[in-house]
């Protein structure tokens, strides 16, 4: 008997202008896997009922994307790290089981990683602007690597503040008004808002006051280079930016569901970021 093909798809509302098709096709193509990744758009109210149903829709597993990571977590059996951060992005079937982990934190420790190696053996702070999902995922992951002294910079301060029950001591809550202050001598700088996205204002912030060597990472891919990242880069920082991140946490959803684990190449992010560029 021969297994049956995988298949395995992303469920967004709107999901139509994922890029994970086109990042999970090159894979499939470059490894010679018989298998098929495609977009799903499912409302908030079709969520559920799609998600319980996903083996007779044809599918090994899944990613989620906005609006349905808080709904994913509770549909699933999470692991340790989609409970932490309070959203699940990917989604699997364990022997019948709906399993769940949140792939955004290494997608976003992967891109630091390659931006700049050792980069947690030099700091064990960092600065990470906006308290949402991304927010959790990307501090979760800095806790992981053992950062004591998370400032959590936020326009609605009682969101942030909020972090500290949820991550312990470790993070500092903060208003937008200390972030000139706590640029001071910064060594890793993490935008998890939405501002610097094409269509939202920019996040204008003096990166004159950072360390020297600091890294600076956002989590935004429309426009690939943000205003922030250029700043950056024109301070001579490391930088990582969204589709950075996109490629990392993809790499074990597609291991879960076709069994290989590919690898992220300059390649491939050449062929996303044109497309971007192409669309932005
Ligand atoms: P996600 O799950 O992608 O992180 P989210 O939960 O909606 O999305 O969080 C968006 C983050 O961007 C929040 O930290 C938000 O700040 P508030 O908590 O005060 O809403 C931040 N954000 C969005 N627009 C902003 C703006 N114009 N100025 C400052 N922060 C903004």
């Amino acid at each position: 008997m021969t297994a049956p093909r995988p298949e395995a798809c992303v469920i967004g509302y709107p999901a139509k202008h994922s890029r994970s098709p086109k990042l999970h096709g090159y894979w499939l193509d470059q490894y010679g896997i018989d298998g098929a990744y495609r977009a799903e758009e499912i409302s908030t109210e079709d969520f559920p009922a799609f998600v319980k149903s996903l083996s007779e829709h044809g599918y090994v597993g899944a990613n989620v994307t906005m609006p349905h990571k808080e709904a994913a977590l509770e549909l699933s059996e999470p692991d340790e790290r989609a409970l932490a951060v309070g959203a699940a992005n990917t989604l699997w079937l364990d022997a019948g089981r709906l399993k769940s982990t949140n792939t955004d934190v290494e997608g976003f420790l992967g891109s630091l990683d390659t931006a700049s190696p050792g980069w947690d053996q030099r700091t064990n702070s960092a600065l990470v602007l906006g308290a949402g999902g991304a927010g959790r995922a990307v501090i979760f992951g800095l806790i992981e690597r053992g950062l004591t002294e998370i400032h959590v910079v936020n326009r609605t301060v009682a969101k942030a503040a909020a972090l500290r029950e949820r991550f312990g001591n470790a993070i500092e809550p903060a208003g937008l008004d200390a972030l000139p202050s706590l640029m001071e001598g910064a060594t890793l700088l993490v935008n998890t808002t939405s501002l610097g996205m094409h269509g939202e204002p920019s996040l204008d912030v003096d990166l004159t006051p950072m360390a020297a060597r600091a890294v600076v990472a956002d989590i935004v891919y429309v426009p690939l280079k943000t205003k922030l990242l250029r700043d950056a880069e024109a301070h001579g920082f490391a930088t990582a930016n969204g589709l950075d991140m996109l490629l990392h946490q993809a790499v074990r959803g597609f291991e879960l569901w076709f069994g290989s684990r590919p690898e992220v190449t300059r390649e491939l992010y050449e062929m996303l970021a044109a497309d971007i560029e192409a669309g932005a």
